[in-house]
């Protein structure tokens, strides 16, 4: 990873929010002839399918499992839209049994994004969904990272949710947030090795993007593409890495 760091094609929906995770996954996609024919995706709380759309466009089969009938039903809505529906499917279940939906050790690739954050124990649940996963397989995990709740809420002007960020061991920026946790990269790092994978890449997501001011995008009609080189190219150095949005860890089951 990393060797290749110009933006592949983002597909719309990804916009400037996903552009590094996208052009990470479809790296790593591409460069395993096994998937050339087509990998097996499981998209755990892969929610309406943002991600498994695009991806089963690319030739992939993916199936999302998630606790919510309506983003199932979102799913099922975008797949057909996109004339993808045979390759996507939707589950209704919980990452922590992964496994009663999906055929132990079946999955080339693991999707895990955004999810962490919200599971009762991200340790036990990581366990679980690994289940599903060949060895060796490709796993792909999101998740938030605790400084940039503390940048972004002092830049918004909520001092004091940014100083309950800081200071709150799981990163919460107050008992109203809607997330349970969030990661350093190190804490990523070391929560993924202790479930069992081996970390290929740690990235940070939209170090800059969250920060733009309003109205800096359409500056020019070569911003966002720039914006999205900028992204890339900053987002393995640990400096600009502490401070995105997101990071996006790279693994194999071992
Ligand atoms: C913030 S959304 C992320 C959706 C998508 N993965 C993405 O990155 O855009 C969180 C998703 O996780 C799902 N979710 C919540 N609890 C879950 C659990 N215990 N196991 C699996 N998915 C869960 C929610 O229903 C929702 O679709």
């Amino acid at each position: 990873m990393g060797s290749n760091r110009t933006p592949s094609s983002v597909p719309s929906w990804a916009s400037q929010r996903l552009s590094t995770v996208w052009h990470e996954l479809r790296q790593a996609l591409d460069a395993n002839p096994e998937f050339a024919d087509g990998a097996t995706v499981v998209d755990a709380g892969g929610g309406s399918g943002g991600l498994a759309v695009p991806l089963a466009a690319l030739g992939h089969t993916v199936v999302v499992v998630d606790p919510s009938p309506d983003a199932l039903a979102a799913l099922e809505r975008r797949a057909a839209e996109s004339g993808v529906a045979e390759r996507v499917s939707g589950q209704q279940g919980d990452l922590s049994s992964l496994a009663d939906v999906v055929a132990p050790g079946s999955a080339d690739v693991l999707l895990c994004h955004a999810v962490l954050e919200v599971v009762d124990d991200p340790a036990d649940g990581l366990t679980a969904g690994l289940e599903v996963v060949r060895r060796d397989g490709l796993v792909s995990i999101l998740s938030a990272n605790r400084h940039a709740v503390v940048v972004a809420r002092a830049l918004s002007g909520r001092f004091a949710a940014a100083e309950a960020a800081l200071a709150d061991p799981d990163g919460r920026a107050g008992p109203a947030d809607r997330l349970l946790r969030r990661f350093a990269p190190d804490e990523l790092v070391a929560l993924a090795e202790s479930v069992g994978l081996t970390v290929h890449s740690l990235s940070g997501v939209r170090v800059f993007t969250d920060l733009v001011a309003a109205g800096a995008l359409d500056v020019d009609v070569d911003a966002r593409a720039a914006l999205e080189r900028l992204e890339l190219a900053a987002a393995t150095d640990p400096a600009f890495r502490a401070l995105a949005t997101q990071l996006h860890l790279l693994g194999s089951r071992r």
